[in-house]
């Protein structure tokens, strides 16, 4: 089955061609990893092309992403982005159409809702809506997952990004429970603020992962002398709070440029590090209670966020020092920021509810998951 998927809930232009099905299980296979499906066999993802058109140099000038000019982008973009897709594609013919209809930017969203029906009604093709947040999750299913064991469920799926922190207790694909989420900021928006107070531009999380690599590798001895708060860390539910980090680090970025003083590089480097670190312990710490509490049989990634290279390493220490038995998946990075092979990969485990009557799917910006 190919499938096309299409994603343009905030700043991202994504269009995906995928080939998709089951391969029988056979021990070959079994060794070269992939989704078990106890009942069917191997799912496998052929990704014949995944085209990201980023608008970052444009927003980059605001320190944020601006909805008007995104939806004006994704308007220009949209079908360039989809030839090239199908080029690489080299013409497969489409059995199905995925498109995002939320959560995400409004104006955004409908402009690869409508571009999807346009598309439905010339090559007379269902459609399947998708959720962002589930796609996110589902991009774990892109890569072979390699596990001796294949077994994932129940599992405990942190998803990090630029609009979403949320806890979700996942006991199968399409059975999902929220348990806890941010009150305010979500962490890839506090990566965006931190970077903006310190004149780092957009997107923040790269630029600050960037920098605070480097105060761990040039600094003898990198023991932080800023010390920044880890919000709502040991608080009983599974929510999170990251609007008090970003207060902290203005605050404290005052203090130290007073009488138009600049912060120093060492000091630019050092709020980099602290806020990361920061962020990084508040996430690991809640996941792991909520994975201990609900004995799950593995914790999975996904979002921007989660292409961060000390989360993803840092998490994978914790694991292996605190719950050693129980699995870790990330997806591959490109599978973690904004993509439209995670909307294939979702449509593809729910093409049970494509509808030819496409006429009725709207986008819903606060969608839950
Ligand atoms: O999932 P995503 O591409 O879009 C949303 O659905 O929001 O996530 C974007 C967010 C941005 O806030 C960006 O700063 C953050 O992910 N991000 C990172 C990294 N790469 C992207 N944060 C930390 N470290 C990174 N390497
Ligand atoms: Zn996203």
């Amino acid at each position: 089955m190919i499938i096309l998927g299409i994603d343009t809930s905030c700043d991202d232009t994504c269009i995906s061609v995928i080939k998709s099905g089951i391969r029988k299980e056979g021990a070959r296979r079994r060794r070269e990893g992939g989704e078990y499906d106890a009942s069917r066999g191997v799912v496998k993802f052929e990704i014949l092309s995944n085209i990201v058109s980023s608008q970052v140099k444009l927003h980059a000038k605001y320190g944020g992403v601006y909805p008007s000019l995104a939806k004006r982008e994704h308007q220009k973009n949209l079908s360039v982005v989809f030839k090239k897709a199908l080029r690489q594609a080299q013409g497969k013919q489409l059995d199905l159409i995925g498109v995002t209809t939320g959560p995400g930017l409004e104006p955004c969203l409908w402009q690869g809702v409508n571009f999807a029906k346009d598309l439905a009604r010339k090559l007379n093709l269902p459609i399947i809506p998708v959720n962002h947040i589930e796609a996110h999750i589902l991009a774990n299913w892109l890569s072979p997952i390699r596990s001796k064991s294949k077994i994932i469920f129940p599992t405990i799926c942190l998803v990090v990004s630029g609009g979403h922190t949320q806890l979700i207790l996942t006991r199968n694909i399409g059975q999902y429970k929220l348990i806890g989420e941010t009150r305010d900021d979500a962490a890839g928006e506090c990566f965006d603020k931190v970077a903006r107070i310190l004149g780092l531009g957009y997107p923040g999380g790269p630029a600050i992962a960037r920098i605070a690599a480097q105060w761990k590798s040039e600094i003898r001895n990198p023991k932080s002398e800023i010390k920044l708060p880890r919000p709502m860390m040991y608080t009983k539910d599974y929510d999170f709070s990251f609007s008090g980090l970003k207060t902290a680090v203005l605050y404290s970025v005052r203090q130290l440029t007073v009488n138009s003083k600049q912060l120093t590089i060492k000091q630019k480097r050092e709020f980099c590090h602290e806020a990361q670190q920061a962020i990084i312990d508040v996430l690991i710490h809640k996941t792991l209670r909520a994975a201990k509490n609900y004995r799950v049989k593995s914790i999975i990634l996904g979002g921007g966020v989660a292409a961060n290279d000390e989360l993803r390493k840092q998490f994978k220490e914790k694991i292996q020092k605190e719950i050693p038995n129980t699995e870790y998946y990330i997806p591959d990075t490109k599978y973690c920021t904004d993509n439209a092979a995670m909307v294939v990969a979702t449509s593809y485990f729910h093409q049970k509810e494509a509808t030819k009557n496409w006429q009725k799917i709207k986008v819903d910006a606060n969608l839950k998951i």
